[in-house]
C-alpha cells in the first residue's frame, strides 16, 4: 500500500484489486519512484523516463496501453507511448495545486495491460519565487492617542506570499521615519510585524504620520509588497489654555453704568474640539460682592460692569479668573485683572455741626463759639481738601500753641467723633494720651501709614487744631489661609512646567510685618513659584516631575506663609494634590497566545475560551470591550462568536475538522478612554479530528469490455479507498 495524496489531515490508500469470474483476487502494486520538476517549466518539458525507471519494455508501451490513470486534475503529465518519457503536458503551478502544503507531490498512477501492472510514481513540484508578498488591505489606518506611551506595540496586518520556505515572506522592512521602529513576533509558523513607539506623538505637531511597511520573500532575487500605514494622531487633553497676558490692566471711571464693557480676556488653547474649548469664571476665591460688580462672560471672555462703581469705596479692583477647556480631565489657567477706578467729583462737601457747649446761656457774649464747623469732603487729591488741612505730627504733641496754665479753662479737648476714644488730653499738662486699646490693624486695615487724625479745640479764643497719629505696626498677627485645605485635581497627562495658582495667605500687618515668603514641604513632584502681583505675593505649584495615578493618586503638601517680622511668624495650609486618571494605559491580556483544542463537530455555543485583558486605568479608561480584529475572513464570523463584555468565545457554527483544522483569531481589547486604548491578542484553536467520514470507494474501470473469456486473473476494475478521516481515523481495513 502507498501513501498518495497527501491533502492536510486526509490519507488516502490506493488499492488495486483485480477480480476474476471465479472471485479470486490478485493484486500487484508497484514500489514508488519520485521525481522532482520546479513549477512553471515550458510544456513539453521531460520529467523522466519512466518506463525506463520502472524496467518496462519500451518496445511494448504502446501495444500494453501504458498510460496514467489519474483523474483529469492530473493533466499537466503525460506519458510519451514510444519512448516512455513522462513529460509536462500543462502549466504546472505549484500555488494552485498545493497551496501552503511543502512538499508539493503529485501521485501519478501509470498502468500497462497484459499483464496489468499498476505503479505510483510521485513528482515533488518545487517552489519557484513566482509571487510577491501582497498586503489584503489597501492602506492601514491606526489611530493613537498623542498621550501614548513609549514602548507601546501597535500590531500591523502581515503580508501573505502564496510560495513556500525560503520563498514566502522573510521579513518586514519599514521605511525611515521619526518616530516609529518595527519589531517582528513570531506567532507560530508566522510572522507578524508591530510598529512601536520609540518618540512620544505631539498632535498640535504633526497629526498625522505616513509610513511604509514593505514585506520581503527570501526567494533570489527577493521579491516585495508594501503596505501604506496611516497613523493619526487623536488628540489628548494635553494642552492648557493661555491667556494671552498674565495681567490684565483697565481703568474705569467711577459711577459707571452696569453693561458697560471693561476689558475682553482671551485664551486660547492648542486642542482640537472640547479639548481646546474655553470657558472663562471668576477666581473662587473672589470676595463675594464682586461678583455683583462685574460680570464676566463665559463664552467670550468679556468682562461688563453690573453694579455701583464707587471710588470711594474701592478705588482698584483685582479679579482672579479662570479659562477652563472642555476636555476630560479639563485643564484651566488663571490671570488676574487690575482695575483702575478714576475719581469723579461726585461728593458735596458735608457739613458737620459739632455743638461745643451742651449749653448756650442766654447772655453768651458776642464772639463765643457755639459750633464748630469742619469740612471733610471724602473726594480724593485735587477734588478734596480735607488732606490740605490736616498737619501730620509725630508721636505726642502738647499743645505748644496754648499756654498751658489755661488749658482748663480754655476746654482744651478732642473733638472727633467716639471713634477716637483711644485718646485722651490731660488738660492739667497738656499730654495727650493713649486711653484705650490701639489695634492698628481694626483702625486702618491694610492702609500705611496708619494715622489717626485728632481735632483738638480750644475755647475763648476759639482755636482748632488737626492733630496726626501715627500708629506704627507691631507684628501681632500670623499669616494665615481662609481655607483649612485646598484641594488642587491635576490631570496625570500633564505636562512638566504647567503651573497652579494655591490660594495666597492674608497677614493684616504691613510692610515687613506682612507675608514676605512661602515655603513648600520637601517632595518629588512639585516646587514653588512665587508671582508679584501688585503688592500681593501669589504662590504657584509647579510640577516638576510627571504624575502617574496608577502609582501614586494622591500627594499631601504643605504650604507654609512667613512673614518678614522678628521673629517671624507663619501659618500653613495642606494642600491636596488629587491626580485625575488619563487614559494612558493599555488593556492587557494575561495572556499574548491563547492555544486551545476542540473535538470537531462540537455542539454549537460549547464555551471555547475566555480572553481577559485588564486595564490600570480607572472608570471608563479602564473599561474593557473585546472585538474580533478587523482582518478575519468574514466565515470565522459565523463560526465564532466572542462575548463583547467578558471575553467569551463560542462555537457558533459547524466545527469540522476535514475543513478547517486549526482558526486563528485576533482578539482585540478596547478601553472606553477618549481616545480609547487597544491591545491585541491571538487565539489559537485546534480542532480534533473525530472518525466522522465513511470512507469512499472510487472504481476506476480498467478496461470497457471484460470478453467471456477472460483468464482468471484479468483486471477488470481498480477500486481506491479514501477516508478523509485523519490518521487512525482514515486507516481502512481492506477485508476480502
Ligand atoms: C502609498 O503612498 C505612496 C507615497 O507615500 C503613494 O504614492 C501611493 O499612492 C500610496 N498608495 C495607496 C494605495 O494609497
Ligand atoms: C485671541 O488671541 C489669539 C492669539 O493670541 C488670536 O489669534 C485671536 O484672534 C484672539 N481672539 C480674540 C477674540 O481677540
Ligand atoms: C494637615 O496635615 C497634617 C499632617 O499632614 C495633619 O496632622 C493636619 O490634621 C492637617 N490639617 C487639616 C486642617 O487637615
Ligand atoms: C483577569 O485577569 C486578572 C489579572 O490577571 C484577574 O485578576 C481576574 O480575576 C481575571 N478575570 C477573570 C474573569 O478571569
Amino acid at each position: 500500500m502507498e501513501a498518495g495524496g497527501q491533502r492536510r489531515g486526509t490519507q488516502c490508500w490506493w488499492v488495486a484489486i483485480s477480480f476474476s469470474l471465479m472471485l479470486s483476487c490478485v493484486e500487484r502494486v508497484s514500489a514508488q519512484i519520485k521525481y522532482s520538476v520546479p513549477e512553471e517549466v515550458k510544456v513539453g518539458s521531460v520529467v523522466g523516463n519512466v518506463a525506463k525507471d520502472l524496467g518496462l519494455d519500451i518496445s511494448s508501451l504502446e501495444e500494453r496501453r501504458f498510460r496514467i490513470v489519474s483523474g483529469a486534475e492530473d493533466a499537466q503529465f503525460e506519458v510519451n507511448p514510444n519512448n516512455g518519457a513522462l513529460y509536462v503536458h500543462g502549466n504546472i503551478d505549484r500555488e494552485e495545486l498545493c497551496e501552503r502544503i511543502h512538499p508539493c507531490i503529485k501521485n501519478l498512477k501509470l498502468v500497462a495491460e497484459n499483464p496489468m501492472e499498476i505503479h505510483h510514481v510521485g513528482v515533488e513540484i518545487v517552489d519557484v519565487n513566482d509571487n510577491s508578498p501582497s498586503f489584503q488591505e489597501y492602506e492601514k489606518i491606526l489611530e493613537m492617542s498623542e498621550s501614548t506611551i513609549t514602548g507601546r506595540r501597535f500590531q500591523l496586518p502581515t503580508a501573505h506570499d502564496p510560495d513556500v520556505v525560503t520563498n514566502t515572506v522573510r521579513m518586514y522592512k519599514l521605511n525611515h521615519n521619526d518616530h516609529f521602529s518595527l519589531q517582528i513576533r513570531e506567532r507560530g509558523e508566522d510572522k507578524v510585524p508591530f510598529l512601536v513607539l520609540q518618540k512620544s506623538l505631539d498632535r498640535e505637531k504633526e497629526s498625522e504620520h505616513k509610513l511604509i511597511l514593505t514585506a520581503v520573500d527570501g526567494g533570489n532575487p527577493p521579491r516585495s509588497g508594501t503596505l501604506n500605514v496611516t497613523v493619526i494622531v487623536l488628540d489628548s487633553n494635553d494642552n492648557h489654555p493661555t491667556f494671552s497676558q498674565e495681567v490684565y490692566y483697565a481703568t474705569i471711571r467711577e459711577n459707571t453704568d452696569a453693561g458697560v464693557f471693561v476689558i475682553k480676556l482671551n485664551a486660547t488653547d492648542l486642542d482640537e474640539g472640547l479639548n481646546g474649548q474655553i470657558e472663562y469664571f471668576f477666581g473662587g476665591e473672589l470676595k463675594g460682592n464682586l461678583y455683583e460688580i462685574f460680570n464676566m462672560d463665559k463664552d467670550t471672555g468679556e468682562l461688563r460692569i453690573n453694579g455701583e462703581i464707587d471710588f470711594e469705596k474701592t478705588d482698584i479692583f483685582k479679579l482672579d479668573v479662570h479659562a477652563t477647556d472642555k476636555g476630560q480631565p479639563p485643564m484651566s489657567a488663571d490671570c488676574t485683572v487690575i482695575i483702575n477706578v478714576l475719581d469723579v467729583n461726585d461728593n458735596k462737601p458735608e457739613i458737620e455741626v459739632t455743638s461745643l457747649s451742651k449749653i448756650v446761656s442766654e447772655d453768651s457774649k458776642p464772639g463765643t463759639v457755639v459750633a464748630l464747623i469742619s469740612i471733610t469732603d471724602q473726594d480724593a487729591g485735587l477734588n478734596g481738601k480735607y488732606l490740605e488741612v490736616t498737619q501730620i505730627l509725630s508721636c505726642f504733641l502738647t499743645g505748644g500753641v496754648l499756654l498751658k496754665s489755661s488749658l482748663e479753662e480754655r476746654r482744651f479737648r478732642i473733638v472727633s467723633g467716639a471713634e477716637d476714644a483711644q485718646f485722651e488730653v490731660n488738660p492739667n499738662n497738656g499730654v495727650l494720651y493713649v486711653h484705650g486699646n490701639i489695634d492698628r490693624e481694626e483702625l486702618c486695615e491694610r492702609i500705611h501709614p496708619c494715622i489717626k487724625n485728632l481735632k483738638l479745640v480750644a475755647e475763648n479764643p476759639m482755636e482748632i487744631h488737626y492733630v496726626g497719629v501715627e500708629i506704627m505696626d507691631v507684628n501681632d498677627n500670623s499669616p494665615s489661609f481662609t481655607d483649612e485645605e485646598k484641594i488642587v485635581e491635576i490631570p496625570e497627562s500633564t505636562l512638566q512646567g504647567k503651573r497652579f495658582q494655591l490660594p495666597a495667605a492674608r497677614d493684616p500687618d504691613v510692610v515687613t510685618n506682612t507675608v514676605r515668603m512661602y515655603k513648600l514641604n520637601h517632595n518629588d513632584h512639585f516646587s514653588l513659584q512665587i508671582r508679584e502681583m501688585g503688592e500681593d505675593k501669589i504662590p504657584f505649584l509647579v510640577l516638576q516631575k510627571s504624575l502617574d495615578r496608577e502609582k501614586e493618586s494622591e500627594h499631601k503638601l504643605i504650604l507654609t506663609a512667613v512673614d518678614g517680622g522678628n521673629p517671624p511668624r507663619t501659618g500653613t495650609l495642606n494642600v491636596t494634590v488629587i491626580v485625575l486618571d488619563s487614559n494612558d494605559n493599555h488593556p492587557t491580556f494575561n495572556q499574548e497566545l491563547y492555544s486551545v483544542t476542540i473535538p470537531e463537530n462540537v455542539d454549537r455555543d460549547t464555551s471555547v475560551t475566555r480572553v481577559n485583558a485588564t486595564d490600570l486605568d480607572e472608570g471608563v479608561n479602564g473599561k474593557i470591550e473585546y472585538f474580533f480584529g478587523g482582518e478575519l475572513n468574514t466565515k470565522l464570523y459565523d463560526t465564532f462568536s466572542l462575548d463583547k463584555d467578558t471575553g467569551e468565545i463560542r462555537v457558533k457554527g459547524e466545527i469540522d475538522f476535514e475543513n478547517m483544522d486549526v482558526y486563528k483569531l485576533d482578539v482585540h481589547a478596547t478601553d472606553k478612554g477618549q481616545p480609547p486604548m487597544s491591545t491585541n491578542c491571538r487565539v489559537i484553536i485546534n480542532v480534533l479530528d473525530v472518525n466522522d467520514n465513511k470512507p469512499e470507494i472510487e472504481v476506476t474501470s480498467v478496461s470497457k469490455i471484460v470478453s467471456e473469456d477472460s483468464k482468471p486473473g484479468t483486471v477488470v476494475a481498480l477500486i481506491s479507498i479514501t477516508d478523509q478521516d485523519a490518521g487512525l481515523n482514515g486507516d481502512v481495513l481492506l477485508k476480502r
